[in-house]
């Protein structure tokens, strides 16, 4: 990932994010930080870069001038270098009037292969040129400093550790505080005791069951007393989860939102919820009659008008394809029936895969895939017609291969919202239980990470509905609608 930040004080980016992980990981190659000198691109002949403001006022503006070249210095870069998107390039304008920054935007935006992040001085910048330029607003919170130079630099460092690679233990990343509405529970090392305060017998115990059960309750309790108001979102979610319950296999890919850590709250009354997957952008829809889903349905509305708009709806009842299409400017994209693996065992896999290493030609091995085989998995996956989605699972070590003598035979994937995926059998090697191994994979891998493991199965698809029902999986009654943005 590459930010660019445009500042009148380079210095200042470029020798506070020189060091330690974010540094180390620059050092890497797995981002890249430029400073760029607004006051390098004015064309004052005294470098100025600032006036005063038309009627009147405390203080001095950026002005347009500079801050627009310096912006269109990186975007004809990325051009040149083949870059152009076709979408706008990702602008950050740090203000105190901006949306405040959270751990769901900077994930959402460490997707960015490039991000300009415009610091502000003084008491602003012109505003016509925040208007050609600027796609977000964003504050680090509610207080004023100086300049936008440290929120820069406080938004670099969360983003870029959200970047594969960054961070060496790849499980902290996703458990720790912010995640799943609850702040991380208390830790301790050695001594056993120390000023007379002794660890928790518990977690001396060796008994992983317990201790998860004490964590929990922990951080329950720290976040009660601490954060009062991410308690009530924690509550709120819980309260949601009896509720979907009711219908378990139809709501899986919602229930396991929530305990991933990775719902958003858009709306809930009674059994009527409209969830937000940050991870994935993809607002999920449950309701019990038509009346109490449009209520849903008008929230998610006002909420994506918030939030970068609605891509795509995952809908649980028929009976609100209408209105969803009258009323989000959506259409339907596919239906699917819920494939649940509802047993805690593991799967065998005898006869089926092997992992690393074993001689045994004719059965498949597999592991997880890397950027090598981006090509040949796009070119043999035809579900989502999107490279840079696939490259994203590989990269966040979610897809797997079977391989025969070294070659590929087959791949899965877990897909970003948390279902399982993304499964081919390449044409030569069908017929000999491939699918069958990547699909006990994943459901395994699953299973050892803490998750519950669901597919969808697209109706009439029947290959792979008899592939679930062969390992077990139980399928919902009805189904669910994907929607689509017109
Ligand atoms: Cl992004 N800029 C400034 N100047 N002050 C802030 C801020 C940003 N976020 C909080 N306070």
């Amino acid at each position: 990932m590459n930010f660019h930040i445009l500042t009148l004080f380079p210095d200042m980016i470029t020798q506070g994010l020189s060091q330690s992980i974010i540094g180390r990981a620059a050092e890497k190659g797995l981002l890249s930080i430029e400073a760029v000198n607004i006051r390098d691109y004015t064309l004052d002949k005294h470098k100025k870069v600032d006036d005063y403001p038309y009627g009147g006022g405390a203080g001095m503006l950026m002005q347009a001038q500079p801050v627009y070249d310096a912006w269109k210095s990186v975007e004809e870069k990325l051009d040149v270098a083949g870059k152009d998107s076709g979408r706008p390039l990702r602008t950050v304008y740090l203000t105190p009037q901006g949306q405040t920054f959270t751990q769901e935007l900077a994930k959402e935006l460490a997707k960015e292969e490039d991000l300009v992040l415009l610091c502000g001085h003084y008491e602003g910048i012109d505003e016509r040129v925040l208007e050609e330029i600027v796609t977000d607003y964003v504050s680090i919170g509610d207080y004023v400093l100086t300049g936008g130079e440290l929120p820069a630099m406080v938004m670099v460092d969360a983003i870029a550790r959200m970047v594969p690679g960054v961070l060496n233990n790849e499980v902290s990343g996703i458990s720790e505080s912010f995640e799943g509405n609850l702040l991380e529970y208390p830790q301790y090392s050695r001594p056993e005791e120390w000023h007379g305060k002794r660890v928790p017998e518990v977690l001396l115990s060796g008994n992983q069951k317990n201790i998860d059960a004490w964590r929990k309750e922990a951080a329950v309790c720290r976040t009660r007393e601490r954060r009062p108001d991410m308690y009530l979102r924690y509550e709120a979610l819980q309260a949601c989860l009896d509720c979907l319950k009711k219908q378990k296999l139809l709501h899986m890919d919602m229930i396991e939102l929530i305990n991933r850590g990775q719902a958003r709250l858009v709306y809930a009354k009674g059994a009527n919820i409209c969830l937000y997957d940050g991870a994935s952008g993809i607002y999920f829809h449950t309701a019990e009659t038509p009346d109490e889903g449009m209520l849903a349905l008008q929230a998610l509305r006002e909420d994506a008008n918030v939030t970068g708009g609605l891509e795509l709806l995952v809908l649980h009842q028929d009976f609100m394809r209408g209105a969803a299409e009258g009323m989000l400017d959506t259409k339907a994209l596919m239906s699917c029936y819920q494939a649940v693996y509802t047993r805690k065992e593991k799967l065998p896999i005898a006869g089926l895969y092997r992992l690393d290493g074993r001689k045994q030609e004719e059965i498949a091995e597999i592991r997880q895939l890397t950027l090598e085989h981006l090509d040949i998995v796009a070119a043999n996956y035809h579900t989502v017609d999107d490279a840079g989605y696939i490259k994203d699972r590989i990269e966040k070590g979610w897809m797997f291969g079977a391989f025969i003598e070294e070659e590929l035979a087959g791949f899965a994937g877990m897909h970003t919202e948390g279902s399982l995926g993304m499964l081919e059998v390449l044409p030569e090697y069908r017929g000999r239980h491939i699918g069958k191994a990547l699909e006990t994979y994943m459901i395994n891998l699953s299973l050892e990470r803490g998750m519950i493991p669901y597919g969808q199965v697209a109706e009439g698809n029947e290959v792979s509905r008899k592939l679930q029902e062969a390992l077990g999986l139980c399928f919902s009654k009805t189904m669910v609608y994907w929607m689509e943005k017109i």
